[in-house]
This record gives C-alpha cells, sequence and structure tokens, in this order.
C-alpha cells in the first residue's frame, strides 16, 4: 500500500567526482523494491539526471524558495530544480531551520510552491534534546506538523519526514518505542487532518544516524515506511545495505 522509500540527503557534500557513487548505486541497486531517492547539491542535479535516465534511482532538492521567480540571490525556485531533473524536495530540514531561521510558516509556503511545480514535497519535523527532556516531543511534533503542512497535502505530493535534531549526525537514535511513538502519532494526526486514505497512504521516513547497522531494526518499527539518510548515503557501499534492509523490512 505504501512503496518503502530510502532518501538520501547530501547535504554540502560532492562535487562532479561523487556522480561515480551514483553510477554505483544505479548498477548495485536495479533490482530493489524500494523507492530510491538521492538529493545532491543542486549544483550536480543536471548531471545526475543523465545518469539516472534510464534507471530506477530519482533525485531531489534539498530546498527551493516560496516564490516562482524574482529578485532572490542565491536561491532556487522549485520550477529550476524540476526542470534540472528533481522529483522532489526536501522542505524545512532542521539544519535550513536552524541555520536559515526556517519557520514552520515558510515551510508551508516553500511546500506549495514545490507541488505548484509538480515535486513531491519531503516535510522534515522534530524535536531538539532539550525539547524532548522536558516532555514536549508531541507538543512541538504536532506544532510542526500543523503549520509547515499546507491544506491540500496528498499521499502524492507530500512524504513527511521524522528527524529529531539530537539524532542528526550524531550517531545517536532513538529508542525504538520512541521512533514508533512520533511515527504512530503522525499516522494519527495525518487521519484526523486529511482522512484515513490520505493517512494510511502516506510514507513517514524516519532520519537520524539511520546506518546499515542499526537500518534493519528502524524499518521494523510501526509506521516506519523509509529513511532520510544522510552521511550514510554519500557512499553506495553504505547506502546499499540501507536499502537492502529496507527492501527486506
Ligand atoms: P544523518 O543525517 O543520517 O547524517 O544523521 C540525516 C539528515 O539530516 O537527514
Amino acid at each position: 500500500m505504501r512503496q518503502k522509500l530510502a532518501a538520501g540527503n547530501w547535504k554540502m557534500n560532492g562535487t562532479g567526482a561523487a556522480l561515480a557513487e551514483l553510477e554505483a548505486l544505479i548498477q548495485t541497486q536495479s533490482a530493489a523494491k524500494s523507492e530510491i531517492l538521492i538529493c545532491p547539491p543542486a549544483t550536480l542535479l543536471s548531471r545526475a539526471a543523465d545518469i539516472a535516465s534510464e534507471s530506477n534511482l530519482s533525485l531531489g532538492g534539498q530546498d527551493c524558495h516560496a516564490a516562482s521567480s524574482g529578485a532572490h540571490t542565491g536561491d532556487l525556485s522549485a520550477q529550476m530544480l524540476k526542470e534540472a531533473g528533481a522529483t522532489s524536495v526536501i522542505l524545512g530540514h532542521s539544519e535550513r531551520r536552524a541555520d536559515h531561521n526556517e519557520t514552520s510558516e515558510t515551510v508551508a509556503a516553500k511546500a506549495a510552491a514545490a507541488w505548484g511545480a509538480g515535486l513531491t514535497a519531503i516535510v522534515c519535523l522534530g524535536e531538539t534534546l532539550a525539547e524532548r527532556e522536558a516532555g514536549d516531543t508531541l507538543q512541538i511534533i504536532g506544532a510542526q506538523f500543523a503549520t509547515s503542512l499546507p491544506d491540500g497535502a496528498t499521499a502524492k505530493n507530500t512524504v513527511i519526514a521524522y528527524e529529531p535534531v539530537w539524532a542528526i549526525g550524531t550517531g545517536k537514535v532513538p529508542s525504538l518505542a520512541q521512533i514508533a511513538e512520533v511515527h504512530d502519532f503522525l499516522r494519527a494526526e495525518l487521519s484526523t487532518r486529511f482522512g484515513a486514505e490520505m493517512a494510511a497512504t502516506t510514507r513517514l521516513l524516519y532520519g537520524g544516524s539511520v546506518k546499515p547497522g542499526n537500518a534493519s531494526d528502524i524499518f521494523t518499527t510501526s509506521n516506519v515506511d523509509g529513511a532520510l539518510v544522510g552521511g550514510a548515503s554519500l557512499k553506495a557501499e553504505d547506502f546499499s545495505p540501507i536499502i537492502a534492509a529496507l527492501d527486506a523490512s
């Protein structure tokens, strides 16, 4: 009912030499059952799209502007990403929220722009360690969910990624019970707001220090439909076993 999704976020890593990793991934994963998505730096999208054109690998951006064009030095529109070969775009990553002061309202405007260009919005939500330790996790996730997603979200145009801020790039991972609690909560929130069918068909990814060694356990957790992977998506030899674990789950 929900196709599993292994999404890689290269962040600000990779020049042309990194395209060899895409070629290796395509070679080893041509029979994968899961959907495979790589979000490289935007400078690599066009060349990556040429490499991936006959393959089961799709490509995404890491951010877009809410406007379709204009005087926004350094920014990229959703249409530009689409034309360069993206089918999706990551929005509201905690590094964007922290480094660029993005609010959930900004993220919602960007999601609407992504949909307008025909891109799937991968909307990231997550609590800080202080918020978790204060017992506020579900309240924070609920507020981010309510504001970051515009009306009109569907299973096709939206993927949600739960990424605890304290687990990103740290090697720390929540317990499986903690992951399940948030994913079950998000499935219920989707149902309340968008209806049972949308909730049953929308993919929920976990992200934050997913590695070959912990992927199988994470993928057997309730309501986890895949992963958004940072560091371990940079090398095909690390990402491939994660995809294999997802296929097997
Ligand atoms: P990480 O990053 O896998 O390196 O922790 C995940 C992310 O930021 O999406």
